[in-house]
């Protein structure tokens, strides 16, 4: 496997269990769990405690990062105690801490991080500096025991990838966005057909009263053989329909018919990298994380896109969809069962692409998105 620039191998691979506290302040979400690891990959999530900030950035429609870090500080002290507290655990019960270095809002992630530090050097225990797109890619082995490896999609509010998942810290992208990810074209076409903060599921709820059949949505990138999304034209054609809804229904319609092209580009893209992965892998296993494998209409599409091309299909379960800190905990343990720690000095990261070692060595690889928002 390869070695991340943020890690170090202090030690032999561990034999018997592991139980990590893992930290999540990346986004609005301030988050503690404690995780249980066998060697053999049996993950039983001890704790997961989730303090959601929506009620504070509502009146914004989105997540203002000052409101957000602030938040975090406040919060993270109790989060953790309650984490401990429901594991029925001290701290000197645990194997390490992990937490979230990035990618994601700066001032939030530090707080996660330097809060974890500060744990693991008063209590003289390992610190795992976690990637979150790492946490949501190992998620699904939260509710179930998952072998690597698998094609996945991550699609949440800031990314939307396919990848081939062959071990932690070890995959490779086959394709992402060249502009929005589909969690944030959810949320700014909610935003402008009126909706709260999260649009997503908002949307989702609006849209099960509608029928999306009369709007003719654009939809992106067609007739392209790679495996890459595109939704700011979505996003931009949906805002100004939004603007000529004039009843609820209109808008539930218009609702629908989003979702339904969402999902269905999802499907189109899964469908090209499902292709490309079994000409080289006979355990056909496709995974699905991140907050937008929480909307059943995503779920149900991709689902029916694996079984035509003949792979098992895996969504986390609901909780564990959306970020949460048991997804750090589990990546934390994993990388600690090789051996792997981090540095107590490891700074946080606005940006961290996950195929990192193949980004470094080859140019043309570029990490994140592509296109003009990268
Ligand atoms: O993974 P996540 O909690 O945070 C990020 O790492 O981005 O994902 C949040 C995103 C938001 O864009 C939210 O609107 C979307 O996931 N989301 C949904 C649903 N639940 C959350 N989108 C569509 N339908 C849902 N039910
Ligand atoms: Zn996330």
């Amino acid at each position: 496997m390869t070695i991340g620039a943020d890690y170090s191998r202090q030690g032999e691979r561990a034999t018997g269990p592991l139980t990590v506290l893992g930290l999540e302040t990346s986004c609005d979400e301030t988050a503690a769990s404690v995780v249980r690891l066998t060697p053999d990959g049996e993950a039983t999530v001890l704790s997961s405690v989730v303090h959601s900030q929506i009620d504070d950035h509502a009146a914004y429609g989105g997540v203002v990062p000052e409101i957000a870090a602030r938040s975090h500080v406040e919060m993270i002290g109790e989060v953790t105690r309650r984490a401990m507290a429901e594991a029925g655990l001290a701290y000197h019960g645990l194997d390490g801490v992990a937490a979230t270095a990035g990618p994601g809002l700066v001032g939030g992630v530090m707080v996660g991080l330097s809060f974890g530090k500060a744990v693991a050097l008063a209590r003289d225990l390992p610190l795992i500096a976690v990637n979150h797109l790492e946490g949501h890619a190992v998620s699904a082995r939260l509710g179930e025991k998952v072998d690597y490896p698998f094609l996945l999609l991550l699609v949440s509010g800031g990314h939307c990838q396919l990848l081939e998942v062959r071990g932690i810290g070890d995959m490779s992208r086959l394709g992402t966005t060249i502009d929005d990810a589909a969690g944030e074209a959810f949320d700014k076409i909610a935003k402008a057909l009126g909706l709260g903060y999260p649009g997503g599921p908002a949307l989702e709820k609006l849209a099960a009263t509608g029928d999306g059949s009369r709007f003719d949505l654009p939809r992106a990138l067609l007739g392209r053989k790679d495996c890459d999304f595109s939704f700011s034209g979505l996003k931009t054609a949906a805002s100004r329909l939004a603007q000529t809804c004039e009843t609820d229904q209109q808008k539930a319609d218009l609702a629908d018919a989003v979702q339904s092209a969402i999902a269905r580009q999802l499907g189109e893209r899964s469908d090209r990298a499902m292709k490309a992965y079994a000409e080289d892998h006979d355990h056909r296993l496709f995974v699905v994380a991140g907050g937008v494998a929480a909307n059943r209409t995503v779920r149900s599409t991709l689902e029916a896109v694996a079984s035509k091309n003949g792979f098992a299909f895996l969504a986390p379960p609901m909780a564990y969809c959306t970020d949460n800190a048991a997804m750090i905990a589990l990546a934390g343990a994993e990388r600690l069962q090789q051996g792997l720690t981090s540095d107590i000095d490891v700074a946080a990261r606005p940006r961290w692409p996950l195929d990192e070692a193949r980004a470094l060595s080859d140019p043309a690889h570029k990490p994140g998105r592509k296109g003009a928002k990268a």
